[in-house]
This record gives structure tokens, sequence and C-alpha cells, in this order.
């Protein structure tokens, strides 16, 4: 039986139906009240604004839970792979034997790009930055595939959808190629996924690059955490484009855009830039916290807070101990991971902090393990974005498919001039 809440406006009682989410969480279903009303809700920044009802991904931000299709970020974090994991994510269920084959066959045999597209690679100028070549890749990849997807087409979007995981991780690594004027590597089609990203990264001509099995496994966590995170920044941005009928590689390549600021996915970068301003100028934790919390200036502790975690960000956990594993075994001493540690336990026991539930998220330590494996810091928020292409991929497809869907088309309280006289160029 559906449960109403009563909103009490101009002398008249409305009635607003309650939605209740698999996991009790509940929303106040306003979409009539503008019609009914006359007025809108104003939420700047959308602080408490369900954007969409999705099957995706379930966050508890007070118990620090995070679920991919239900299942806990930590069992896949442990069982699954990226691949595995970005089907999960798009499909809704774990692939069978046979479904994970023909998935993971369609991103070896798209892997490569077509010839045309190297020459857009030589045109950019060195030192361009990593995220606006392979926003523009993308949607210039859009141009040489024109993808079209029909609504509950599963097996198209399926085919594109390994194109565009596949494509964009060359994309990444040609970009990088590209910005230090090295030749661009080809795919392999011997290798798998995460290990033919890193052969395109690091190989050259004259040297193959073999990657541990460390090193893969690594990244591929890596990859699994950042694979979605619901409606987001960048998630957000890719249903925006797409609910007007933007092609799934358009939208997918402003995600990479929404991605790359860094109060979201470009924190990865922040954090190390940060970590590396410490040690230069010799700042303890307490000095550095010292400054944070000087509202004179707008500085953060990066790689710290988030909107929706009020409680530890679960990916920051593990990442945290991944990232001393791969140290270790990789004979690695890297300062930058005690001072990460040694701060982030100051912090925690920061009242400024604690009474604003400021915890590590998922960008304190990954820096930490892309730099161990080699990734330069300017490919940070570009490899999130390769982590993240089967969440928008995902979010891509759940709204396509939904017959009801509208334009997203937020509404505003207007602030500025009443209506004004038009006045002649000599009397300004
Ligand atoms: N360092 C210092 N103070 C902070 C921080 C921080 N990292 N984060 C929030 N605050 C303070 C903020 O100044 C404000 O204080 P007051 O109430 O006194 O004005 C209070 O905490 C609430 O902050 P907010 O900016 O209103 O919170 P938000 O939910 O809008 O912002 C955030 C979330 C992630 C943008 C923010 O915590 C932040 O800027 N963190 C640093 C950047 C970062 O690590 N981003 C990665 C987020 S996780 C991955 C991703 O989504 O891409």
């Amino acid at each position: 039986m559906t449960e109403f809440a009563r909103l009490e406006l101009d002398g008249r009682t409305y009635e607003l139906p309650i939605l209740v989410g698999t996991e009790g969480e509940r929303a106040i279903d306003i979409s009539k009240l503008r019609s009914q009303t006359g007025y809108i809700t104003l939420d700047d920044g959308y602080v408490n604004t369900g954007s969409c009802q999705s099957a995706i991904t379930f966050i508890d931000g007070d118990e620090g839970i995070l679920r991919y299709r239900g299942i806990p970020i930590e069992t896949l974090a442990e069982r699954s792979s990226f691949v595995e994991t970005a089907y999960l994510l798009i499909f809704g269920h774990l692939p069978t034997s046979t479904e994970r084959e023909e998935f993971a066959e369609q991103l070896t045999q798209s892997s490569a790009l077509h010839q045309a597209m190297n020459k857009h690679f030589e045109a950019f100028p060195t030192q361009s930055h990593p995220m606006a070549i392979m926003s523009a890749m993308i949607n210039a990849l859009s141009t040489h595939e024109r993808p079209k997807i029909d609504p509950g087409d599963d097996a198209t979007l399926q085919r594109y959808a390994a194109r565009l995981i596949s494509k964009s991780r060359t994309i990444a690594a040609a970009s990088y190629k590209s910005s230090i004027g090295d030749p661009i590597i080809y795919p392999r089609h011997d290798l798998k996924y995460v290990d033919n990203f890193l052969h395109m990264m690091f190989s050259v001509p004259y040297k193959e690059y073999v990657a541990t099995p460390e090193v893969s496994h690594a990244l591929n966590l890596f990859l699994v955490l950042h694979a979605d995170h619901e409606q987001n920044c960048s998630t957000s941005t890719v249903r925006m484009v797409a609910s007007g009928e933007a092609n799934l590689y358009a939208s997918c390549s402003a995600g990479v855009v929404a991605l790359w600021g860094a109060k979201h996915g470009g924190a990865n970068v922040a954090v190390v830039q940060m970590l590396q301003r410490m040690r230069r100028e010799g700042l303890t934790p307490h000095q550095f916290l010292t400054e944070v919390k000087d509202r004179s200036n707008d500085r953060r502790l990066m790689g710290f807070g988030h909107r929706v975690y009020r409680n530890f960000d679960p990916r920051a956990k593990i990442l945290r101990t991944a990232a001393e594993r791969l140290l270790n075994s990789m004979k690695i001493q890297d300062p930058l991971l005690g001072m990460a540690q040694e701060l982030a336990e100051e912090a925690l026991q920061d009242d400024y902090f604690v009474e604003r539930k400021l915890y590590p998220n998922v960008d304190f330590y990954s820096g930490i393990i892309l730099r161990a494996i080699g990734i330069p810091l300017n490919m940070y928020t570009v490899m999130f974005a390769i982590g993240r292409m089967p969440g928008w991929i995902a979010n891509w497809k759940e709204l396509h498919d939904n017959p009801a869907q509208k334009i997203y088309r937020p509404r505003q309280l207007y602030v500025g001039n009443p209506k004004s006289e038009w006045v002649p160029r000599h009397e300004r």
C-alpha cells in the first residue's frame, strides 16, 4: 500500500507518494508537484535529489556499503576480474562461462583502432592532456562506428559496449604514447584486458613489456573498484546527455570530461601532488592539516570526504591493503605511502574531520598503486575513466531501455534582473 507525505502549502494539503527502494531507502515522489502546486523544489548541487530509479549500484554511505548488482564490492574485489565485473554491471548478472568467453572475445577482437584514428593523435599538440585526447577520441570513434542501438537490443548493445570498453583502453595508451612522442603500440590478441593495456602503455618497438602477476592483479583490482558508483557527477552527465538521445559513445565521451576535475576523478592526481608538496616542503601531517583547517584558504585534504559516504569508503580500505601488498611484492619503498598513512591517521583523530565525517575516499591510496605500476601522473584520471566505462555504459543502457524516460531538464529559480528596458548604446 502506498504511503504518502503530506505537504501544506497556501492553505491546501497535498499528498506526495513515498517510494521505497530495495534496501528500505525512502524517497518522496515530487514529479507532480509543479503541475499540482506551481512550486518547484530547490536543491543546489542535487544534495537531496534522486534523479532516477536505478538497479545497478547500491551505496549505504552511513554504513560504508557498496554493491554492484547486489554483490558486495569486497567480494568482487576478491573474486572477479574487471571484464566479469563489466558484464555484471551492464547486463545485471554474473556471466556464465560461455557469456564470459564471448564477451572477452569481443573485447579482444575490437581492441585495435581504425588506422585513420591513429592520424588524429598526431594532430594533438605534444603535452596535450590525455583526458582531453581521450574524450575527443571517443567522440571521433563514433564517427567511424556510428553506434545505433535499439532499446532492448542487448546483442547489439553488447557488441558496441565491448568495442567501447576495449577501444577506450587502446585510446588511453595511445594518448600517452603520442603525448611523449613515442610510436603507438598495437594491441595483442593473446593478452587479456589488463595485460594488453600494460603492453600498449609500456612496450616499445625494441623491447616488449611483460606485466608481473602482482602488477596485473593490482591494476585489475583498481579497475573493479572504479567500475561504478551510482549517480555521481560523471555518471549523471552520461545520463543527462543520453536522455537527449545522444549515442552511447558521445554520452560516454561527455562522462570523461565530467570526470576530469579535482573534486571528482581528478582527485587521484591531486592527492599525489599534495603528498609530493608535503615532502618537498618538509610539512608534517599536523602542519598540513593546520593549513587545511585554516578557512582563509580553500585548501582541502584531497582524497578525503565524500558526498555519500559519511563513514569509511570501502574502496579506500581495499586499496590501502592492496597498495601495501603491491609495494611489498615489488620491493618498493615509496615514502608517499607512509606519508599518506600518517596523514590519514592524524586526520581521523582530528575534530575538524571527525565532526564533518570526512574519511579517506577511493582516491586517497589509488595513486600509490598507479605510481608503483609506473603510470604517469597525468594518466591517473584516464585510468579512472577506463575503470568507470562499464558503469557509464550500464547507466546509458538502463536509461535507454526505459520506455517512459524523459529528457533530463532541471528547473531553476530565476534571481536575475526583472524585466528591463533595452538602452541605446549612446545612453549606456
Ligand atoms: N578537506 C577539508 N575539508 C573538507 C573536505 C576535505 N577533503 N571535504 C569536505 N570538507 C568540508 C567542507 O569545507 C565543508 O566544511 P563546512 O561545513 O565547514 O563549510 C564540509 O566539509 C562539507 O563539504 P562539502 O564540500 O559541502 O561536501 P560535498 O559533499 O559537497 O563534497 C567532496 C564532497 C568529495 C567534493 C569533498 O569532500 C571534497 O572536495 N573532497 C576532496 C576531493 C576529493 O577527494 N574528491 C574525490 C571524491 S571520491 C571519488 C569521486 O567521486 O570522484
